[in-house]
C-alpha cells in the first residue's frame, strides 16, 4: 500500500476513492488524524493529513513518531509525502515543483526517533540518500508522462518554525547549499528511513524565501502557486497509482 502525507493546501486527494476511515492508536500517542483509505486505479493508498483535518497543528506540534507508526502498523510499504516550501534558489520560483534529492535538518526538540530509551538498541539509521531514489524515480516518469514540469534535485532545509526565516537565516542556508526551505520535512523522513519505508518528498514552492525574489521586504504566499500546484501534485500521484 502506498502512503501519502498531504501537507498544507492538500487536505484530501480528488483521485481518490474512499473506502473507510480508521482513527489508529499507537505506542506514540494519536497521529494527526484518522486515516483514509482508499483506491486510485489498482493501487491501494492510505492518505493521512499531516497537520490534521482543518490544518490543527503547527510544524513543531506535529506527532511525526505517531504519524509514520500508524502508517507502518497499516503495511504501508512507499511513502509520497507532499509540502510546502519557499524558494531559495533563482530558480525556485513560486509555482514550482521540486524533488528534493537531499535535506539539512535545522529543526529541535522535536522527538525524532523511535530508539531510544531503555528498551530499544542503539541503532544509527543510514540517511546518506534520506530520498529513495526508485521513489524519485517513479515520481520523475509519473510527471514526465503527465506533462508536468518537476524540477530534479535540491536541497530541502527544515527549519523549526512556525515563524518564518529572517533573511539572515536564509542567506546562512543559502551558504549552506540549501535551494528550498520548509518547516516538515524532519523528523519526518528520517522516522521514515528508520522503520525502512521508501520515502520520496514532493515539494511545492508557494512564496520566495525572506529576502529572496521581488518582495524583500515581506514573505509573500502566493495563493495561486498553491492551488495550480495542488492540482499538479494531484495529477503526478493518479498517474504514478496508475502506471
Ligand atoms: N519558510 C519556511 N517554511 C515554509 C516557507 C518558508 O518561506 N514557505 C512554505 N513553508
Amino acid at each position: 500500500m502506498l502512503a501519502i502525507i498531504g501537507g498544507r493546501g492538500l487536505a484530501s486527494l480528488p483521485s481518490l476513492e474512499v473506502t473507510h476511515r480508521q482513527l489508529i492508536r499507537t505506542p506514540y500517542g494519536e497521529p494527526s488524524c484518522p486515516l483514509t483509505y482508499g483506491r486510485i486505479g489498482t493501487q491501494g493508498v492510505v492518505f493521512m493529513a499531516r497537520h490534521g483535518y482543518g490544518h490543527s497543528f503547527a510544524p513543531h506540534e506535529i506527532n511525526y513518531r505517531a504519524n509514520l507508526w500508524a502508517l507502518h502498523s497499516q503495511g504501508v510499504r512507499c511513502i509520497i509525502a507532499v509540502g510546502a516550501v519557499g524558494g531559495i534558489r533563482a530558480d525556485m520560483v513560486p509555482g514550482s515543483l521540486v524533488l528534493p534529492h537531499d535535506i539539512i535538518d535545522y529543526s529541535w526538540g522535536r522527538k525524532h526517533t523511535f530508539f531510544e530509551g531503555p528498551d530499544h538498541p542503539v541503532v544509527h539509521a543510514d540517511f546518506t540518500r534520506p530520498y529513495c531514489p526508485q521513489m524519485r524515480a517513479r515520481l520523475l516518469a509519473s510527471a514526465a508522462q503527465s506533462g508536468i514540469a518537476l524540477m530534479d534535485g535540491g536541497v530541502y532545509a527544515c527549519t523549526q518554525g512556525p515563524r518564518l526565516e529572517s533573511s539572515a537565516e536564509i542567506r546562512r542556508l543559502e551558504g549552506d547549499g540549501c535551494d528550498m526551505v520548509g518547516q516538515t520535512g524532519m523528523p519526518e523522513a528520517a522516522l521514515a528511513r528508520e522503520l525502512d519505508i521508501p520515502y520520496a518528498h514532493l515539494c511545492l514552492v508557494v512564496n520566495w524565501a525572506a529576502g529572496k525574489g521581488e518582495s524583500a521586504e515581506q514573505v509573500a504566499f502566493e495563493p495561486a502557486a498553491l492551488g495550480q500546484g495542488v492540482a499538479s501534485v494531484g495529477a503526478v500521484i493518479e498517474t504514478l497509482c496508475r502506471m
